[in-house]
């Protein structure tokens, strides 16, 4: 039987009647078993006390969850953010953009790489290996962190470069991430990415839900990380949520070796000689989004109530086009440019992803509206760089 089923006062009573029977009822004996017996009543009643409250912090139960955060399910209390991998393309960008909401100090950045001096003059800045579970764990209680923004990855190109690494940040250091915000009730956002879907997937357009069968370990873990996020979110009520972006194109921080990245490469390379050379065939249409589109969306579905989500991961989408497309918008504001193109292994990975990618999901359940078509796209990023170049 359960300790919490134990009729404490019908077992104390028949160990005592059977010990006065077996001693005789002198009255010294009858004194003695009366007070050894209220404390083994008490003693019992605590057992039965403390084994429930086990029982009840381990369902995490909300009245005794007392050790997990619940200052986001407050209104009007400002979370505070752990960014892994902030020192990427994405992660400066949305730093910026949350400590400007929610103040400098609640936004804690970190990464493995030594932080320029205008970052470490921003706000907190961390060194956090995601593969480093204990101090992981540390940050979480020591800044008492509410949501964390899971950046650190290997990317597409990259990754096959270097599969066993890549395994390890990008499956691993999720493994890290998912089973603490679990255990510490963090709102956790993965990005996942047009990456996750395969040549055997719908590519025109490609919905929410369809075959995911990516040829890249990139994509392998970011199929990973979606089913593990939406299992611990029905197992254990964890709060996860996963945007798949396209190709995200920014001026103010370089891209990761991403299969996109020559759609941020092509604009350097025009205001610094005039002159491109292409890894993708100039046909090859993808799915692309400009930086502040790709934050907002983040921001927005971080923001959304938990009622109007009716899908963990979603798909967000903004513009497609091609590299001949791009070079000719791009052309608008540096007519000389030349573009060659000599495609390298990178175009098969290309060839296996989508080409427009179907969003009506985020339009519809959490109000997502992209901002940046391709010309304001490109004339955003001329602004940005050509300071750098003139
Ligand atoms: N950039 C895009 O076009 C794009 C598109 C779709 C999805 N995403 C996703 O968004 C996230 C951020 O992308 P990004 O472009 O900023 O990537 P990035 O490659 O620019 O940055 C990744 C960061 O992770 C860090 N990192 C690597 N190993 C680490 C470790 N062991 N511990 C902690 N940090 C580690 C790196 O130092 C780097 O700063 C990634 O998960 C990526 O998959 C990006």
């Amino acid at each position: 039987m359960p300790i919490s089923h134990w009729p404490v006062n019908k077992v104390v009573n028949k160990l005592f009647t059977t010990d006065v029977a077996r001693f005789g009822p002198s009255w010294e004996n009858i004194t003695k078993t009366k007070m050894v017996k209220t404390d083994i009543t008490r003693m019992c009643q605590l057992l039965k006390l403390s084994y429930a409250t086990v029982l009840k912090e381990r369902s995490f139960s909300p009245p005794l969850s007392r050790c997990f955060s619940s200052r986001t399910e407050k209104k009007n209390t400002k979370p505070r953010v752990l960014i892994t991998g902030s020192l990427g393309q994405l992660g400066t960008g949305l730093a910026g953009k949350l400590r400007a909401r929610y103040g400098a100090d609640n936004i804690i950045m970190s990464d493995i790489i030594k932080a320029p001096q205008q970052i470490l003059d921003a706000g907190p800045y961390i060194y956090a290996d995601i593969l480093d579970f204990k101090n992981l764990q540390e940050i979480i209680v020591n800044y008492r962190i509410d949501w964390l923004i899971h950046f650190s990855a290997l990317l597409s190109a990259i990754g096959e470069d270097n599969v066993p690494l890549a395994m390890r940040v990008n499956i691993e250091g999720l493994h890290n991430v998912m089973e603490l915000a679990k255990q510490y009730r963090l709102k956790l956002f993965v990005p996942s990415t047009i990456g996750a879907f395969g040549p055997d997937s719908p590519r025109n357009p490609t919905p929410d839900l369809c075959v995911q069968r990516p040829r890249t370990i990139y994509g392998v873990s970011k199929v990973h990380a979606e089913l593990l996020g939406e299992y611990y979110h029905y197992k254990y009520g964890l709060d996860f949520r996963c945007l798949r972006f396209p190709g995200v194109i920014s001026g103010d921080t370089a891209p990761g070796g991403g299969t996109t990245d020559y759609a941020v490469v092509i604009f350097h390379e025009a205001l610094r000689t005039g002159r491109f050379e292409c890894y993708l065939d100039q046909d090859t249409q993808l799915p692309m989004m400009y930086i502040e589109d790709c934050l907002r969306s983040l921001i927005e579905l971080m923001e959304a109530p938990r009622e109007s989500l009716k899908l963990r991961t979603y798909n967000v989408a903004a513009i497609s086009f091609t590299p001949r497309e791009l070079a000719e918008a791009v052309r608008k504001h540096v007519p000389q440019l030349e573009v060659v193109y000599n495609p390298d292994h990178r175009q098969k990975i290309a060839d296996s992803w989508p080409q427009v990618f179907e969003d009506k999901n985020a339009r519809k359940d959490w109000g997502w509206k992209h901002e940046y078509g391709i010309d304001e796209l490109c004339t955003a990023m001329i602004n940005v760089l050509k300071p750098y170049y003139s």
